[in-house]
């Protein structure tokens, strides 16, 4: 009885498990996260276990391609494709999109039309956009910091921007990054690098995104301009010969200034001479002007000395005694005015006066 029943229930029990085992496959090795630039393929692959019936591709939801165990692939679009890898037991699906969008950028999942776990995963699609340093070239003279500019146009994302002085990282301290939403999803970026050179160098810009194998990069070539050096040193020059022109024109200005003193001393002792010569002249002729005056003062005075002669006159005067004073006095003048003559006519008076006294005598005598 109890084999019987053994018998009858160990069919059952397998029966009863067998469809259990049947449906229990499951996806042991789900997609991956990819990125990829925009227009290259992006592979996914689906790993499953053995009893599989069918595999449905998703797309951001939407079915894009479907294997079945029996038929194989289906294939609906060009640009989902997929092939198939078997190991033992274990069936891979891989999917292939071609000429990825920036579109595609979303959930990618495998389904097997049963409950499993890790059967999605993320497709990044990138843009590598344009990357440019807007200075061509730049001639950077000593202690002169520059701005240069590199600019990202029509990135997804945005890159991140680094640079490179030959073939050495520069800090992140000496540029500033922005970034700014371009058109159809797109995004600028502007690196703005400072620094002060001391060497020509070569500038690299870097742009980066996950999808690149390697950063794009735009470089520029800084060309450190000794000739500002060599300009300091010809002003030092300059400025040295300024000095020495100077000192030169100063010590020449001072000989001049002396010379021109002397020159004026020299002059004016010149002048001084000629006029204390002359002065000595005038003052000699002077003197012996005021001699003369001194004389003609002395003639006056000596003139004034024929006080006598009148007196003399005076003193002939008292033979005129008779005559009325008035007409002595009158003829005092008179006879002042004609001083210079006065030698010529006094005889003539002295002939008149008598002769008068004498007439006047010869009428009293009648
Ligand atoms: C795949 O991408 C998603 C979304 O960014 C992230 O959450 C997840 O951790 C990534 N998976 C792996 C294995 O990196
Ligand atoms: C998918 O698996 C196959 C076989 O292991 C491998 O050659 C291929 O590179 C894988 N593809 C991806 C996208 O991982
Ligand atoms: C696997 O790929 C081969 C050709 O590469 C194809 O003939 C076959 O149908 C595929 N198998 C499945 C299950 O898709
Ligand atoms: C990215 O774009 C630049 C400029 O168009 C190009 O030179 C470079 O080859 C591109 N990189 C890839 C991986 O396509
Ligand atoms: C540059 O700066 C240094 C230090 O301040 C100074 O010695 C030098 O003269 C400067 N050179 C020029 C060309 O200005
Ligand atoms: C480099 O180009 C940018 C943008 O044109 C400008 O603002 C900057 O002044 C330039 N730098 C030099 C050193 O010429
Ligand atoms: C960069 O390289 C150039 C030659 O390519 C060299 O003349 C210059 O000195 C280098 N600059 C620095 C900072 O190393
Ligand atoms: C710049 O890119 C070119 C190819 O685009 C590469 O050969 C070169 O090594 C890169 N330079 C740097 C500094 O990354």
């Amino acid at each position: 009885m109890e084999s019987f029943q053994k018998s009858i229930l160990l069919p059952l029990i397998l029966t009863a498990l067998l469809p259990g085992l049947a449906f229990c496959y499951s996806i042991t090795k789900g997609p991956s996260n990819a990125t990829v630039l925009a227009g290259s393929e992006a592979r996914f692959n689906c790993t499953v276990s053995a009893g599989w019936k069918v595999l449905i591709w998703l797309s951001k939801g939407s079915p894009v391609l479907t294997v079945t165990s029996s038929q194989g692939s289906v294939e609906t679009t060009d640009r989902f494709t997929s092939r198939n890898y078997t190991s033992g037991d274990e069936f891979t699906s891989e999917l292939i999109i071609h000429n990825t969008q920036l579109s595609d950028t979303g959930r990618i999942e495998c389904s097997i039309q049963q409950p499993s776990e890790n059967n999605f995963a993320f497709l990044f699609v990138q843009v590598n956009g344009s990357l440019l340093i807007k200075n061509s070239t730049l001639t950077v003279k000593e202690n002169q910091t520059v701005e240069i500019v590199c600019e990202a146009l029509g990135w997804a994302p945005a890159p991140d921007i680094s640079w490179m002085t030959n073939d050495s990282v520069i800090d992140k301290s000496s540029y500033v990054n922005q970034q700014s939403p371009g058109s159809n999803g797109l995004h600028n970026a502007l690196s703005t690098l400072t620094l002060t050179p001391t060497d020509s160098e070569v500038l690299t810009c870097l742009a980066d995104i996950e999808a690149l194998p390697s950063p794009q990069n735009a470089s520029v070539t800084l060309i450190f301009d000794n000739s500002a050096a060599e300009n300091e040193y010809s002003e030092d020059n300059r400025s040295t010969w300024v000095i020495v022109v100077a000192v030169v024109l100063s010590f020449l200005g001072i000989v001049l200034l002396i010379v021109v003193i002397v020159v004026a001393v020299r002059c004016c002792l010149k002048r001084r001479g000629s006029n204390y010569q002359n002065e000595i002249r005038k003052v000699s002729a002077e003197k012996k002007k005021d001699g003369d005056l001194d004389d003609r003062q002395r003639s006056g005075s000596e003139n004034l000395g024929y006080i006598p002669e009148e007196l003399w006159n005076t003193e002939q005067s008292p033979r005129l005694v008779s005559l009325p004073p008035k007409v002595s006095k009158i003829s005092g003048p008179v006879d002042n005015l004609h001083i210079s003559s006065v030698p010529k006519v006094r005889p003539q008076r002295r002939t008149d006066y008598p002769i008068s006294p004498k007439k006047i005598r010869n009428v009293t005598l009648v």
